[in-house]
């Protein structure tokens, strides 16, 4: 059996024309929105776990929202220079303790993930209680997404997962986190634990 790491070379090599690409930069639509509001929920020099950081330094979101301590992982397989704090792993296995995070989030990543049932409960682990989840993601219409669930396989060859909008406000209700916020236009969802 192939281990993870070795997954992740075969992935980079198939996908390196498109290394970079859905990065949060300053030119992100959405990644501003979110940064105001990790600094309007967590209160200054909270931690904050980003799950699947990306390889970019500081992804803007960051840097917006920079009243709060910085984790990132991400299973990522190149060397890269961080500004926060980083770990390369995967949302499915968070090498933290349980309950050390005043806030995590999912930047552009929570379709990405290869197992989502077990990628939420490691969130879930990992976030303190009165902790905020941070979830910003693309949303599909109900319909096509209905049409993929009952055809099953990958979303599309970028992302494993397709999520409606309700599949989003009901991702989490097992693990008794609830939805208090959400920012319509950028697809930001926010949860408290
Ligand atoms: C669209 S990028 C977003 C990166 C960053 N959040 C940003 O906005 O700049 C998606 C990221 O998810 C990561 N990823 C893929 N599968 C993952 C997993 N199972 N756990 C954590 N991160 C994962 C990828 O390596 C990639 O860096």
């Amino acid at each position: 059996m192939k281990t993870w790491e070795q997954l992740q070379s075969e992935a980079l090599e198939r996908h390196k024309d498109n290394i970079g690409l859905g990065m949060s930069d300053s030119k992100t639509k959405g990644a501003k929105v979110l940064g105001g509001l990790i600094n309007k929920w967590l209160k200054k020099g909270s931690t904050c776990l980003d799950v699947g950081c990306g390889l970019l330094p500081k992804p803007y979101y960051m840097e917006v929202g920079c009243n709060v301590v910085w984790y990132g992982i991400d299973p990522f397989n190149m060397e890269v220079k961080r500004d926060f704090f980083f770990k390369k792993a995967m949302a499915e296995d968070i090498p933290y303790p349980d309950e050390v995070f005043d806030g995590v989030c999912f930047a552009t990543t929570l379709n990405h993930v290869k197992y989502l049932d077990k990628s939420i409960s490691e969130v879930n682990r990992v976030l303190q209680k009165g902790g905020y989840l941070f979830v910003w993601t693309s949303v599909g219409d109900e319909k096509l997404i209905q049409a993929w669930k009952d055809k099953g396989g990958l979303w599309n060859y970028l992302h494993a997962w397709g999520f409606s909008e309700k599949d989003i406000l009901s991702l989490f209700i097992f693990e008794k986190i609830d939805i208090i916020d959400v920012r319509p236009n950028e697809k930001i969802y926010i949860f408290k634990k």
